[in-house]
């Protein structure tokens, strides 16, 4: 079964307490959030103070998806609002190793993202201290963009990478999951599934997320 992580950028920022209470009464493991500074990606999301709002009242494993430039610079300020899992993005960290290392200082996940045009092969020489591969499945920046039927490949050969070298590093997809392909995901290897609008459009979230987790 695999582990379901709504997408809080698909939420009514409205309604932000009641949609956080809502995922914390469904069956879904993490809440996913997505950083965005306009500068690594052409959109801005949300940062600090909402975090700080939700930390207390959210009961779910929080998984900070970070697309921002400098994210080494940021790490600290995350984890003092509340982030459980950090994902950074292979393509603007420079020391990749580094910051990794520093993210699971702070005795949390530490993880990292790739853009759909980048290779797995960047993983090779960093496998071993991922808690974590973010494989994004549509170009980072927005939600409810249409799913890169590419992304299936790019996750067995990151699973053949993992059993290889004997792991147990999570694979997590991101962007235009929904029912349809979500079957396709788990079975190319997929451990965690990230669902924004499919989710949070849907009649009922919670039993699409019910869906969703037992596929
Ligand atoms: C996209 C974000 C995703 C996004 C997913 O840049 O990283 O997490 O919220 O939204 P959907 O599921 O609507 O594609
Ligand atoms: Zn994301």
């Amino acid at each position: 079964m695999p582990i379901i992580a709504p997408s809080l950028l698909a939420a009514n920022f409205l309604n932000l307490e009641s949609e956080v209470k809502m995922i914390n009464s469904s069956e879904a493991e993490w809440l996913h959030i997505d950083i965005m500074d306009g500068v690594f990606v052409p959109n801005i999301s949300y940062g600090f103070p909402v975090l700080d709002a939700i930390k207390d009242l959210n009961k779910k494993v929080m998984d900070v998806h970070l697309m921002i430039s400098k994210p080494e610079n940021y790490i600290k300020n995350f984890v003092e609002s509340g982030a459980e899992i950090i994902t950074v993005h292979a393509e603007t960290v420079t020391h990749i190793h580094r910051t990794i290392q520093e993210i699971k200082s702070f005795g949390i996940k530490a993880g990292l993202a790739l853009n759909p045009a980048t290779p797995i092969s960047v993983l090779e020489d960093i496998i071993g201290d991922l808690d974590l591969v973010l494989i994004m499945s549509v170009n980072p920046g927005f939600g409810g963009q249409k799913f890169i039927d590419r992304t299936y490949s790019k996750i067995e050969k990151t699973k053949d990478l993992i059993l290889k070298n004997n792991l147990k590093t999570l694979i997590e997809v991101d962007g235009g999951v929904n029912l349809e392909n979500a079957p396709k995901l788990v079975q190319a290897g997929a451990d965690v599934l990230v669902a924004g609008s499919f989710v949070f459009s849907s009649e009922n979230p919670i039993q699409t997320i019910h869906r969703l987790k037992n596929l």
